[in-house]
């Protein structure tokens, strides 16, 4: 069976995309994890998870960004993104990457494009939340984000439970008064820096959700595991925390049995959904968290 660590290798492999997207028909497969192609795309499928009970947050996809010229048309998409939410009144926030928004490039640079976007955030009532991408860029971000919070507030972070420093992140970012979105995490990393197995990942998962429970700050639970969610659901209701003090978050196209059940159980879910060209790393890492699904791929390509 191919690994995970083979998809997470494949996926910084953008030759594979090129060939991928050379196949006849292949173009409509990433649609089962990704609203489409354009703002628009992402809207419609916002208003019927709306429908559906269950509130978003939009991800333009794309990291990594080299130039200036890039990160700042990321930052007018965002902030039309957020001019679309407030016009069309969907229940939405957004969700960022700072490598999108110029980490790389210089940080102040980044930093100021946040805070316009949070900025932006905050005269509409609105939230940004920053994705947390791998481990070279947590010092960073956390900085970033650190500074805009400090300074806006409408902002919070992501922080992986895979992560050895996220015990200590996680009590950092509560003493700020900040809201966390709690997620294993997707990257490859080494055990430096990262729980390898999976236990250890979950425990630690386990860990953090009690604190932040406890924080009574509105924090936010992203994972589809029932392992996770139904200690979530237990924990909370031990410590009286009532079912709107906290979400559940999960990924566009997966279980989406789960998300409404839990919706029909009282509990706020939102879905994070991507929208745009940029497809490939996103697409990939979905694929490395479930390798069955390589091959609901290749029985799709097979079907046509
Ligand atoms: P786990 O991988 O253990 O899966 C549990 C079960 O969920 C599986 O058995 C399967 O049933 C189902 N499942 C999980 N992934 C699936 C898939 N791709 N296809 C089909 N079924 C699947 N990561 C990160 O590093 N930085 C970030 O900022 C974010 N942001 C983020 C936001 C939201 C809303 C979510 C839900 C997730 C993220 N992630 C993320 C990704 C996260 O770190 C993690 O990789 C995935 O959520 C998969 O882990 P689970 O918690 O679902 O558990």
């Amino acid at each position: 069976m191919i690994s995970r660590t083979i998809l997470l290798y494949l996926s910084r492999q953008f030759w594979l995309k090129d060939l991928l997207s050379a196949i006849p028909g292949f173009s409509r497969i990433p649609r089962r994890f990704i609203a489409g192609e354009n703002i628009h795309d992402a809207i419609g499928a916002i208003k019927e998870l709306n429908r559906l009970g269950l509130m978003a947050t939009f991800d333009h996809l794309g990291e990594s960004t080299t130039s200036r010229e890039e990160a700042l048309a990321d930052v007018e998409e965002y902030l039309q993104v957020l001019k679309l939410i407030n016009e069309s009144g969907v229940e939405s926030n957004i969700s960022i990457k700072l490598t999108q928004l110029g980490l790389d490039i210089d940080e102040e640079f980044c930093y100021q494009n946040v805070r316009r976007l949070v900025d932006q955030a905050g005269r509409f009532g609105n939230f940004v939340r920053i994705d947390m991408e791998d481990s070279s860029r947590t010092e960073a971000t956390l900085r970033v984000f650190g500074r805009v919070f400090a300074e806006a507030r409408q902002v919070g972070i992501v922080l992986q439970s895979y992560l050895h420093r996220s015990a200590q992140d996680v009590e950092e970012v509560i003493r700020q008064g900040a809201r966390i979105r709690l997620c294993k995490g997707a990257y490859h990393e080494p055990e430096e820096v990262a729980f390898q197995e999976k236990e250890e990942v979950d425990q630690n998962y386990l860990r953090l959700m009690k604190i932040m429970l406890r924080s009574g700050i509105y924090h936010a639970f992203a994972t589809h595991d029932e392992r996770m969610i139904n200690a979530t659901r237990v924990y909370a209701e031990k410590i009286g925390a009532s079912r709107d003090s906290f979400e559940f978050q999960m990924l566009y196209g997966i279980r989406r049995d789960l998300q409404q059940q839990l919706v029909r159980e009282g509990y706020r879910v939102r879905v994070y959904v991507p929208y745009g060209r940029f497809w490939y790393p996103y697409f990939m890492r979905r694929l490395a968290e479930r390798p069955a699904n390589v091959w609901f791929v290749l029985s799709n390509l097979l079907r046509q």
